[in-house]
């Protein structure tokens, strides 16, 4: 399989995992032209400082995205996170807008970053937005990949961040004791992204599921304690305590996704070094909270 030398645009490298990708196709010294709203933004401007393309390319005027995947080898991209029913009908017309444009500019090859899952509709509206796009993209008749991203393991440095409770790590989630999450780290789904477009890999069936990881509540929470050398607690919360109707699907079906465990092996076949949590947790140079009640 020939690793191809054209450029390779971009949709979303001023985020997180679009930006990774972009770090993973620097690393592999491929061209990139990165499809962005404001050329002038200090994260844009950050992107050509590394020696990448702007093209200025808004999702509601198709000849301005078609124009900016012209004479593309291949296009990621990924939709923008929907918080209500309003900004999930939103990513639909994002994601169809980018394979329209895509099939307009005869783009050679296209990966679309979804959600595990995302192979079906489950009933999580910002889940089964992504299995809308992943159809229209099958019909579209392009070439097409699909990295269905699990978890962010960088949630665990932000939303889900474990925190120091009386000499203990405490970790909090609503998500039952006994189911196993699907995680994978950023860095990883930039990785296998790249892998993907620039031919060095292919997905098998045309589907990669992005998992790095997959551990129960106390397990995680057994991770963080090994590495703070502090005992370790896991508290399952109910679903009640998230802020949407949506995150609460999102974690029911979490929990009935525990049920089907992840091929880690796939992604490793592609990103032989891949991170499980333990090695994110050092990679990320990880240590334990230190402002918090009781320690
Ligand atoms: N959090 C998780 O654990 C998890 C797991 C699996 C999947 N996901 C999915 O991952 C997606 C979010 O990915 P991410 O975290 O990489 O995104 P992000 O960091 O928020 O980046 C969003 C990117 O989209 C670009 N963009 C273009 N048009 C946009 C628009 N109309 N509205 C908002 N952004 C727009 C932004 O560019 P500019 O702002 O520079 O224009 C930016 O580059 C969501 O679809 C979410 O469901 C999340």
């Amino acid at each position: 399989m020939g690793k191809k030398s054209g450029t390779i645009a971009v949709f979303g490298a001023t985020g997180q995992q679009g930006g990774a990708v972009v770090d993973a196709l620097l690393d592999h010294k491929a061209r990139v032209r990165a499809l962005v709203r404001d050329p002038q933004s200090d994260r844009a401007q950050a992107l050509t400082a590394r020696g990448i393309e702007l093209a200025a390319a808004r999702t509601d005027d198709p000849a301005s995205l078609a124009a900016a995947l012209a004479a593309v080898e291949g296009f990621y991209f990924m939709t923008p996170e929907a918080n209500s029913l309003e900004e999930v009908e939103a990513e639909i017309r994002i994601g169809t807008a980018l394979v329209d444009a895509a099939a307009e500019a005869g783009v050679p090859h296209v990966v679309f970053n979804s959600v595990f899952g995302a192979d079906r509709e489950r009933g999580v509206p910002h889940h089964d937005s992504k299995h809308a796009i992943e159809e229209y993209l099958r019909k579209s008749g392009l070439r097409a990949s699909m990295v269905r991203a699990t978890a962010f393991m960088e949630n665990f440095a932000s939303v889900l961040a474990p925190c120091l409770e009386h000499g203990e790590i405490v970790l909090r989630m609503p998500l039952p004791e006994d189911a196993a999450l699907k995680m994978i780290s950023i860095r990883d789904i930039g990785r296998v992204a790249a892998a993907l477009l620039l031919d060095i890999a292919e997905a098998p069936g045309g589907a990669v599921e992005l998992v790095g990881d997959e551990l129960t509540g106390p397990q995680i929470a057994s991770a963080f304690g090994a590495r703070a050398g502090l005992p370790a607690r896991y508290e399952a919360l109910p679903l009640s305590v998230l802020p949407t109707d949506l995150d609460r699907v999102m974690f029911r079906e979490f929990a009935n996704a525990a049920e089907h465990p992840g091929d880690l092996a796939v992604v490793r076949s592609i990103e032989p070094a891949a991170l499980d949590l333990v090695e994110w947790i050092r990679a990320i140079g990880w240590t334990a909270p230190t402002n918090v009640a009781g320690s």
